[in-house]
C-alpha cells in the first residue's frame, strides 16, 4: 500500500489543510444578520492563526438562494447579501497576503430557475435551441412523467413548465439541470472558470462534478427490491462503505463528464501557481472516485468514505487502505473529510455530548495524520454540535420538500464571542438567520481561545504539529495491528493510534506530540494519539 513518493510531486494542495466557510454562517459584516464577504475578510487572521493552509469559500455568487447559493443565477457576480465583486477581490487579496489559498465553489450541474438562460428557455418554448441547454422533455403518452427518477430533495425530479413540458431537475425544482451535450453549456463554464483564475483564485471546488451528463436515453432508473427510486447517494449515508452494494444510478458519474475535466484541467494548466480543482463526487466506490483524479483531470476528489463510517475501528482501517489503495491506482493524493454542510456535525454522529465530542477530536487527530490534504468545516474547531433546528425555522430545501430533517442544524451561525446570540456573528443584535442554541457561551472562539483544554487550542496545536511532517512524511502508510478496537499507522516519523474500543490500551513505545484527551501510559476510550 501507499503511494510512490518520486510520483507525488509537492504542489501545495497535496498536503494542504483547507477550511470550508458557509459564507451565509461564518460571520457578518453588516448587521443584517446573514454571513458576508467583508465579515469573512475580517475573520481571515483568525483562519490563518489557526494554522490552515487555505479556505474553500461555498457559493457567494447572484442567487434567489433557494438553496442558499447552490442555486446560482450569475456565475460572474457576487449576491448583494454577500457584496460585491469588489469585496470578493478584497477578500482574495487580504487571504493571500495572509498565506492563505482561496478555492470558490463552482456549480456547473445546475442553474437556478432565475438564470437568464433558463427564463430564456422558459420563453422560447419546445424545440428551441433556448431550451435545449436543459433538459426539457414531454410527458410520456399517458400523460405520465418522462421517467421515474426522483429529485435528491425529494419527490420527482420532473416538474411541469407553464406550457406543458417537463424539466429535469436532480435537485431543487429551482435548480434545472443542464444539458451538458449542448457544447453551448461547456464554452460557458470555461469562461466561467477564466472569470475566476484571472481574479486571483487558487482553485475551485465542483458542486456535484459526478453529476452533468446523464444516461442519454434518460431510461428509467432500475430500483432494487425493498427501496425507492431515489438518486441521493446520502440515503446510504448509514450503511458502511465496505458494505454497500453498488446501485444503477443512469443520472450519475457517467463517462462522458471525464471530458469535462480534460478540459478544464488544460484550462488551469495555463495559469501560474498551482490553480487546482477538487471534486464533490458522491460516487459508490473508491475506484469510482478515483477515476476522477486520473492524470490530466481533477486535482484532487473529496473522500466521503470516513464520513460515511461509523464509530468503528475496523470501518476505519477499511477505509484508509481502501482509499490509498483507490488513489495509488491513479497515482493521486488522498483527501480526507470529517464534516461539511451537507452532513450532521461529527460530535453528533459520534455520539454528542462529552463522548461525541471526545470521538470527534480523536477521528481528527487520526485524519490529520493521514498523507493528503484535509477539509475541516467551519465551528468543528470549537467542537459545535448539530443544532436541533425548531422546523419553523428551518430553511434547507430538502426540509421544504419532504418536511424532514435537513441540513440546517449543521449550518448554524459561528459563535465568535459574548454570551447570548448574535455570539458576536455580527454587529446585530438577536438571533441571525438561524437561531443560535442559548448555551454557546462556553464554545465561543473568545471562551475558548487561551484555554489549553479547549477543542479550539487542541485544532490549533494539533495544525501546529502537522505543518512539522505533513509535506516530508510522504505518503506511504504503514498499518499496525494494535488490535480489534484500535487503529494505528506509522506514516515518516510519526506514529497515529486511535482507541475505538471501551477500554484503555497499552500505548506503543515513542514520545507523545500530541493527543486528543489525556493519556497516561494507556491510550483511553475514544482517544488517539501522535506519537514520534
Ligand atoms: C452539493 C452541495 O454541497 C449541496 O449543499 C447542494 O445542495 C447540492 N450539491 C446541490 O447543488
Amino acid at each position: 500500500m501507499g503511494l510512490n513518493d518520486q510520483m507525488s510531486p509537492q504542489e501545495w494542495w497535496r498536503h494542504a489543510v483547507t477550511y470550508q466557510v458557509y459564507p451565509r454562517s461564518f460571520a457578518d459584516g453588516n448587521g443584517d444578520g446573514v454571513g458576508d464577504l467583508p465579515g469573512i475578510t475580517s475573520r481571515l487572521p483568525y483562519l490563518a492563526d489557526l494554522g490552515v493552509d487555505a479556505i474553500w469559500i461555498s457559493p457567494f455568487y447572484t442567487s434567489p438562494q433557494a438553496d442558499h447559493g447552490y442555486d446560482v443565477a450569475d456565475y460572474c457576480d457576487i449576491d448583494p447579501l454577500f457584496g460585491s465583486l469588489d469585496d470578493a477581490d478584497a477578500l482574495i487579496a487580504r487571504a493571500h497576503e495572509l498565506g492563505l489559498k482561496v478555492i470558490v465553489d463552482l456549480v456547473p450541474n445546475h442553474t437556478s430557475s432565475e438564470h437568464e438562460w433558463f427564463q430564456a428557455a422558459l420563453a422560447a418554448g419546445p424545440g428551441s435551441p433556448e431550451r435545449d441547454r436543459y433538459i426539457f422533455r414531454d410527458a410520456k403518452p399517458d400523460g405520465s412523467l418522462p421517467n421515474n427518477w426522483m429529485s435528491v430533495f425529494g419527490g420527482p425530479a420532473w416538474t411541469q413548465a407553464p406550457d406543458g413540458q417537463y424539466y429535469l431537475h436532480l435537485f431543487d425544482s429551482s435548480q434545472p439541470d443542464l444539458n451538458w451535450r449542448n457544447p453551448e453549456v461547456g464554452d460557458m463554464f470555461v469562461e466561467v472558470l477564466r472569470f475566476w483564475l484571472d481574479r486571483g483564485v487558487d482553485g475551485f471546488r465542483v458542486d456535484v462534478a459526478h453529476g452533468l451528463f446523464k444516461e442519454e436515453s434518460l431510461r428509467d432508473q432500475v430500483v432494487e427490491a425493498g427501496k425507492t427510486a431515489s438518486s441521493d447517494a446520502r440515503d446510504a449515508a448509514d450503511v458502511p462503505m465496505v458494505e454497500r452494494t453498488v446501485r444503477d444510478e443512469p443520472m450519475w458519474d457517467q463517462p462522458e463528464v471525464h471530458d469535462v475535466y480534460r478540459r478544464w484541467h488544460e484550462v488551469l494548466a495555463k495559469y501560474d501557481g498551482d490553480r487546482m480543482f477538487v471534486a464533490e463526487a458522491w460516487t459508490q466506490t473508491p475506484e469510482s472516485m478515483a477515476a476522477y483524479i486520473r492524470p490530466g483531470e481533477f486535482s484532487q476528489a473529496f473522500n466521503f468514505a470516513w464520513l460515511l463510517a461509523g464509530w468503528s475501528a475496523e470501518e476505519f482501517a477499511a477505509v484508509i487502505t481502501g482509499t490509498m489503495d483507490a488513489v495509488g491506482l491513479v497515482g493521486g493524493s488522498p483527501t480526507w473529510v470529517l464534516s461539511n454542510h451537507d452532513v450532521v456535525r461529527h460530535v453528533t454522529r459520534y455520539g454528542g455530548g462529552a463522548v461525541g465530542l471526545a470521538r470527534a477530536k480523536a477521528a481528527t487527530l487520526t485524519m490529520l495524520a493521514l498523507p493528503g490534504s484535509a477539509y475541516l468545516y467551519q465551528g468543528e474547531e470549537l467542537g459545535l454540535p448539530e443544532v436541533d433546528v425548531a422546523d419553523e425555522d428551518r430553511q434547507d430545501p430538502f426540509f421544504i420538500r419532504t418536511g424532514e430533517g435537513g441540513r440546517d442544524g449543521c449550518r448554524v451561525p459561528i459563535p465568535w464571542s459574548g454570551t447570548a446570540a448574535p455570539y458576536g456573528f455580527g454587529p446585530g443584535t438577536g438571533q441571525p438567520w438561524l437561531p443560535q442554541p442559548a448555551d454557546w457561551a462556553p464554545i465561543t472562539v473568545e471562551a475558548e481561545t487561551g484555554d489549553d483544554s479547549s477543542t479550539l487550542e487542541f485544532y490549533r496545536a494539533a495544525l501546529a504539529v502537522r505543518r512539522t511532517f505533513a509535506a516530508t512524511a510522504g505518503d506511504d502508510v504503514e498499518v499496525l495491528d494494535l488490535g480489534a478496537d484500535v487503529v494505528a499507522f506509522r506514516r515518516g516519523p510519526v506514529t497515529a493510534v486511535l482507541n475505538c474500543g471501551a477500554t484503555p490500551v497499552p500505548l506503543p513505545e515513542g514520545r507523545v506530540l500530541i493527543a486528543s484527551g489525556p493519556v497516561d501510559g494507556t491510550l483511553p476510550a475514544d482517544t488517539a494519539v501522535w506519537l514520534g
